[in-house]
């Protein structure tokens, strides 16, 4: 039986690398990886060393666990798209400012466009206050959500539905919210 060809992945890195719009931009960027479109799509905070270092979203500790939970519910890896809000490593792993998030999200709009999924799940409440800002993760975390914003959803399929849930590496320190 002829192999199947590979599903392709995001576009060209460096369209992100060339990207001067906050002060992190303009080094080696992690860009989203993942087939196009995908049903299910990840979505991170900010890349960490091991990810700045490989290039790759999710490939460190954090990346370990959620690759675990996706096996544990039947889905590998590869099947999923991931990215990040912002697709450098901000210095010393601070979580990113709101403008470098703002500065960033025309990737994550033209992802979200190319990918578009029918399932997203926000990683931290970082991630999850993008979608929908009134979240509360300790109240809705694996609730789906409704999107109020209708810039977000207006060239995206409208039945997008946002789970937020716990950041892998909240999980890693606190097992019991994996
Ligand atoms: N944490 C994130 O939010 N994203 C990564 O890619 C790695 C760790």
């Amino acid at each position: 039986m002829a192999k199947k060809p590979p599903a392709p992945l995001v576009r060209d890195p460096a369209e992100i690398e060339t990207c001067m719009l906050c002060i992190l931009g303009g080094g080696k960027a992690v860009p989203g990886e993942g087939p196009l479109p995908a049903r299910n799509m990840i979505v991170g905070e900010a890349p960490g060393a091991r990810e700045d270092w490989k290039g790759e979203p999710f490939v460190g500790l954090s990346g370990e666990l959620l690759t675990a939970l996706l096996g544990s519910i039947g889905l590998k890896r590869e099947e999923v798209y991931i990215t990040n809000l912002v697709k450098y490593r901000p210095p010393r792993n601070r979580p990113p400012h709101m403008k470098e998030i703002r500065a960033c999200q025309r990737h994550l709009l033209e992802e979200l466009g190319e990918v578009r999924p029918e399932i997203v799940v926000a990683m931290g409440a970082t991630a999850g206050k993008w979608f929908r800002p009134d979240l509360l993760l300790k109240k809705d975390h694996g609730l789906p959500q409704r999107l109020l914003q209708p810039s977000l959803t207006e060239n995206l399929n409208t039945m997008l539905t946002v789970i937020p849930m716990y950041h892998p590496a909240y999980a890693l320190r606190n097992p019991r919210f994996r």
